[in-house]
C-alpha cells in the first residue's frame, strides 16, 4: 500500500504536492468503486472511526460517514450538542474516552483553530481535521482540487480566483495552500474588509473587483459569507454585498469565455450567487460533492495504512 507523508491529516499546508497527488490517483480508483452496483471493498473492515462534529455540517460529515462505510470500516458518530460536552467534559477527556472503546481514527469539526493539531499531541489515534474555526479544511481543498483537475484536465497553469469572505474562511486557506502546492495561479477577491492583512504574504493576488476577478480566471470558488463567524459589521448589508459581490448568471454568460463555477457549500443563494447562476452549466457545485466521498475515501484509506 502506498503511503502519505503524515500520520495526520491536518492541513494541507503539512502535506506535500506528492502526497496530494497521490491522494488523487486514490481517489480515481474510489470514484470507479463508487459508481458501480456495489459500491462497498473491504478495505478498512478491521477499523473503527469517530466522526466527531463539534460544529453544524452536511456535506463534509454525511460524506466521511459515506466513505467510511464504502471502505467497510466500523463508524461512530458524535454531535456535542447532543452529548456530555453540555455537561462540561472537556475536548481531551470527550476523545479519549471515544478512543477507550477501541476506535483507531477521528476525523473531527470544531470552532477553535487548533483544535485537531491539539488531539493529535495528545492522542494515538490518526486524526482527520474536517474544520477547525477559521483555519484549515484539507479535505474541502483536496476535493475542489480534484473537482479543477476533472474539468480541466489538470490544476497546473490554471488561474483560480477565490470570492467572498476570505477573512473567516478556512476553505480558502486549505484552497490556497493546495492549488499553489499543485501550480496553479490563485488569486483572492472581496470586500477590503474580508480581506485579512496577511493573505498578500501567502503569494496569492489580491483583487476588490469581482469583474475583473471573474474576467482573470478560469475558475471562480465562490465562498459564502459567514455571518456566524462575525462578531462586528464587515459590509453594510447583505443586499450591498449582493450588489457589489454577488454572482449572477448573466455576468457568467457576458465573460464569452468558459469559466468553472464552484463553491464548497452551504450557498446563500441570492446573496454570493444567484439561483440562475448556481444552477448553470458553469456551475460543477454537485460535482464537487459527489468527489467529496472519493477524496475522503481515499484519505482514509492512505493515513490507515501511514507510519504510526
Ligand atoms: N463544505 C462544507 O464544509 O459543508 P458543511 O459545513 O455542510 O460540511
Amino acid at each position: 500500500m502506498s503511503k502519505l507523508s503524515q500520520k495526520h491529516l491536518l492541513g494541507i499546508k503539512d502535506i506535500t504536492a506528492q502526497d496530494i497527488h497521490l491522494i488523487f490517483e486514490t481517489a480515481d480508483n474510489f470514484k470507479d468503486v463508487i459508481n458501480r452496483p456495489i459500491k462497498k471493498v473491504p478495505s478498512l473492515r478491521d477499523i473503527t472511526i469517530a466522526n466527531v462534529f463539534f460544529e453544524n455540517s452536511t456535506r463534509t460529515r454525511l460524506s466521511f460517514e459515506l466513505a467510511e462505510k464504502r471502505l467497510s470500516a466500523d463508524v461512530v458518530n458524535f454531535a456535542a450538542s447532543t452529548s456530555s460536552v453540555k455537561k462540561g467534559e472537556t475536548l481531551l477527556d470527550t476523545v479519549n474516552n471515544i478512543l477507550a472503546m477501541k476506535v483507531d481514527m477521528v476525523v473531527m469539526r470544531h470552532a477553535s483553530v487548533g483544535a485537531p493539531h491539539f488531539l493529535a499531541r495528545h492522542i494515538n489515534a490518526n486524526i482527520i481535521n474536517a474544520g477547525d474555526g477559521t483555519h484549515e479544511h484539507p479535505t474541502q481543498a483536496l476535493l475542489d482540487a480534484y473537482s479543477i483537475r476533472e474539468k480541466l484536465g489538470d490544476v497546473t497553469g490554471k488561474k483560480v480566483a477565490i470570492i467572498g469572505d476570505i477573512l473567516h474562511s478556512r476553505v480558502a486557506l486549505s484552497n490556497i495552500f493546495a492549488l499553489q502546492k499543485l501550480g496553479a495561479k490563485v488569486m483572492v477577491c472581496g470586500p477590503p474588509t474580508l480581506l485579512p492583512r496577511y493573505i498578500a504574504n501567502t503569494g496569492v493576488q489580491v483583487e476588490t473587483d469581482v469583474n475583473k476577478a471573474l474576467a482573470w480566471c478560469d475558475v471562480a470558488n465562490v465562498l459564502r459569507i459567514q455571518l456566524e463567524r462575525q462578531q462586528i459589521k464587515y459590509f453594510p448589508s447583505l443586499r450591498e454585498y449582493s450588489i457589489y459581490y454577488g454572482i449572477t448568471r448573466k455576468m457568467l454568460d457576458a465573460l464569452k469565455k468558459p469559466i468553472v463555477l464552484m463553491h464548497p457549500g452551504p450557498i446563500n443563494r441570492g446573496v454570493e450567487l444567484s439561483s440562475d447562476a448556481a444552477d448553470s452549466h458553469h456551475s460543477i457545485i454537485l460535482d464537487q460533492v459527489e468527489n467529496g466521498v472519493a477524496i475522503r475515501m481515499a484519505v482514509l484509506y492512505l493515513l490507515a495504512g501511514s507510519a504510526q
